[in-house]
This record gives structure tokens, C-alpha cells and sequence, in this order.
């Protein structure tokens, strides 16, 4: 039997439907989302377009600056620093990785906790392992919103996430932990010994390694939930850590790739930026 496949794409259109409803029913404050993007990667260039492209959808307006790739610290920081200072601004992404030779620490650092709608401050970053309310990082948030939409178990489950990332595999193992969720979360990585074993132990598995077609059909207990979180360039295009069509047989959920987690990145990121102007009094 094939698994239920989770689509990103159609869940996403239903939160950026709701968030055009919200916003259209707020008059007339604008909800602002700026987002920073440093050089000329290909990749980056169409996920910032389809950003923006969607915050427009959702009602809100967008301001982007664009620097080039042999842009100094000071100057990105610059850039930074003025979204932050400026109140018509409510959202601030800085697109990652910045381009070799900059270092995106003290850029983030220039981020206030409530503009920080990737959730990648020190500050955001340090209440959700608080458990306390605040911005949280867009891809593992929208794992969490497929999760909750097709009903997948978490309590008492076995989690394993591979992949120890800042953006995705280290907040999502604290979200799948969190009360309420109540998963058993295993962080697997480039180290951990024998991680088919690990893996199959999983009721929810998540790959966001970055190494293509990693998670294969016999490192999946049948009827476990997969969700694909990697991105790797390969030559025959961007591919995911999963396996798909094998690994769809076995599993009783996965998300496509494209068409899974991606899209709810997108949903996530406009839905902390109307959070954010809430933060901030905009709207109520
Ligand atoms: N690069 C790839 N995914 C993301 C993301 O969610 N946020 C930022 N800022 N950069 C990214």
C-alpha cells in the first residue's frame, strides 16, 4: 500500500488564503516584509522571488535589498541595521548562506527578536529552547503544520532527525519534543554510528542531512511518517534526502520533494511576519 502523500503546496495555499483574509480584514496598516539577499545564487534568487511572490498574495507588503556578491561586512550589516531601526518594516530575512567571507552571526545579531521572522536570533532561538513564546524558525515550523494537518501521531513516538543544522535540524528536534508534542527525538548526524539502525527505529523520520536520497525503503518501519527536508544540487537537478518512490511504498506518510516542506517554509515565514506585526502593536 502506497503512503499518504503530504502536500505542501495545497496547505500552504490554504494558510496564505487565510492570512489574505486576516489582513484584508485589518484595514489599513501594511504588514512588511523585508528580506536581504547578498550575491547571485541561482537558488537563492528563485526562493526569495517566491517569498515575496507569495507575501504579496497573503496582502502584505514586500521591500528587498539586493547586494552584490563582493559586498563587504560593513556594508551588509549597514543594510541590516536600517531595516531594523525603520517601523515600517515588520519582518526581516536575511537569506542564507551569505556569499564566502561573510560571516552571518553579527548580521542575525543586528535582527531584534520581533522582526525576526526566520527565527534565527539568539534571542528567538534561546526562548524556544525556554519554551517560551516567540518567532520560530520557518522550515521546522512548517514540518510541525503537516504534521498537525494530516494527523500524524507525536506523543510517545519515536522522532529521529537527521541533520543538526541551526535552521532546521536543531529547532525541529526541540519542536518535536516540546509538551504537547511529546515525541522522543533522536538527533542523528554525519557521526552518529550506524544511522540505518537509528533510523529505523522512528515512527517520524526526518531527513535534513543534505545528502541526496540518503533515507532509503529499508531504513523505514512501515507506516512511518517521512519528511524530506533536504535540498542537494545534483546533475540531474535538486533532489532530497528521501528515496521517494521506494520509500513511498513502505511509509504510511511522506512529503513530495518539491511540493513538501518547501512551500510550508514559505507559509511559515508570512504567517511570522503578521505574528511579528502583532509583536510590535501594528495590528492587533
Ligand atoms: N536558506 C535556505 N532556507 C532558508 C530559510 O528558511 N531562511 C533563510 N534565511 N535562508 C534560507
Amino acid at each position: 500500500m502506497g503512503a499518504i502523500v503530504m502536500d505542501g503546496n495545497a496547505l500552504r495555499d490554504e494558510v496564505v488564503a487565510g492570512l489574505a483574509e486576516r489582513i484584508a480584514g485589518l484595514g489599513s496598516p501594511e504588514v512588511c516584509l523585508a528580506t536581504v539577499l547578498v550575491g547571485d545564487d541561482g537558488p537563492s534568487h528563485r526562493y526569495v522571488a517566491s517569498k515575496r511572490r507569495k507575501a504579496a498574495e497573503a496582502g502584505m507588503v514586500s521591500r528587498h535589498e539586493g547586494l552584490a556578491a563582493d559586498a563587504t561586512q560593513a556594508e551588509v550589516e549597514a543594510v541590516v541595521g536600517a531595516l531594523a531601526a525603520d517601523d515600517s518594516v515588520h519582518g526581516i530575512l536575511v537569506q542564507l548562506p551569505l556569499p564566502d567571507g561573510l560571516d552571518p552571526e553579527p548580521v542575525l545579531d543586528l535582527i531584534p527578536a520581533e522582526k525576526d521572522v526566520d527565527g534565527l536570533t539568539e534571542r528567538s532561538m534561546g526562548r524556544l529552547v525556554r519554551g517560551r513564546a516567540g518567532l520560530v524558525s520557518c522550515t521546522p515550523l512548517g514540518v510541525m503544520r503537516l504534521l498537525e494537518k494530516y494527523a500524524v501521531p507525536t506523543s510517545g513516538r519515536r522522532a529521529v532527525v537527521v541533520g543538526r543544522s541551526t535552521l532546521v535540524g536543531l529547532p525541529l528536534s526541540l519542536l518535536l519534543n516540546r509538551k504537547g508534542v511529546d515525541a522522543t527525538v533522536t538527533m542523528a548526524h554525519s557521526r552518529t554510528a550506524d544511522v540505518a539502525t537509528v533510523v529505523r527505529e522512528a515512527d517520524i523520520i526526518v531527513g535534513a542531512a543534505g545528502q541526496a536520497r540518503m533515507i532509503t525503503a529499508d531504513m523505514v518501519k512501515p507506516g512511518a511518517a517521512v519528511i524530506d527536508v533536504g535540498v542537494s544540487r545534483t546533475e540531474s537537478g535538486i533532489v532530497g534526502d528521501v528515496d521517494f518512490g521506494p520509500v513511498s511504498e513502505v511509509a504510511g506518510w511522506i512529503t513530495p520533494m518539491p511540493g513538501g516542506t518547501g512551500p510550508m517554509t514559505i507559509a511559515s515565514l508570512l504567517e511570522n511576519t503578521l505574528a511579528a506585526a502583532q509583536l510590535q502593536g501594528v495590528v492587533s
